[in-house]
């Protein structure tokens, strides 16, 4: 059984990403999709928040999990006994980092391969924060993340009524 873990901060989950497990399924029998708590970000919702809506993102598929992890990714995916990380990749601006991501997990662990797929075109410019500045101004999300994941964002945005 091929095993994929797909790791992400996912604050929050959108449509571009539930575009990527759709597209792994072809390739893998089971995904994980793999939360982190990703100081460098400071992420607006709770670990709680974002394991919530990833699990209720990704519910219409079959063999999906959604996880929370700590620590080194490369250690998250052996412990799993999993086969491969998958990224997506958007854009040229995405390259750069995501090469040095890959190329860093492959030195600590020489049996790893990351495997990038490109989500759809409709997707290729979307970003959990472009979707979170949208929130920030009352925009239209329903587009870009589910119907769940706007009621969250917007709840974090409502500002108090004075
Ligand atoms: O959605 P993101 O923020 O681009 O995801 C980045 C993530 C979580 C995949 C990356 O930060 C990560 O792998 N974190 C776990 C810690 C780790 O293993 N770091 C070394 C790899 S560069």
């Amino acid at each position: 059984m091929r095993v994929g873990v797909y790791p992400g901060t996912f604050d929050p989950i959108t449509r571009g990403h539930t575009d990527i497990v759709a597209r792994s399924l072809h390739l893998f029998d089971h995904l994980i999709v793999a939360v982190a708590p990703n100081p460098r970000k400071e992420p607006l919702l709770s670990m709680a928040d974002r394991v919530e809506l990833a699990k209720i993102a990704t519910k219409e598929f079959s063999h999906v999990e959604v996880e929370a992890f700590d620590g080194l990714l490369v250690e998250y995916v052996r412990k799993r006994g999993a086969h491969a990380i998958i990224r997506g990749l958007r854009a040229l601006s995405d390259f750069e980092h995501e090469f040095q991501m890959a190329l860093l997990n492959r030195k600590i662990d020489a049996q790893l391969e990351t495997v990038f797929l490109m989500p759809s075109e409709e997707y290729s410019y979307l970003t959990s924060s472009i979707v979170k500045e949208l929130a920030m101004f009352g925009g239209p999300l329903e587009e870009f993340v589910i119907p769940e994941v706007a009621e969250k964002l917007r709840e974090c945005y409502r500002r108090p009524q004075s």
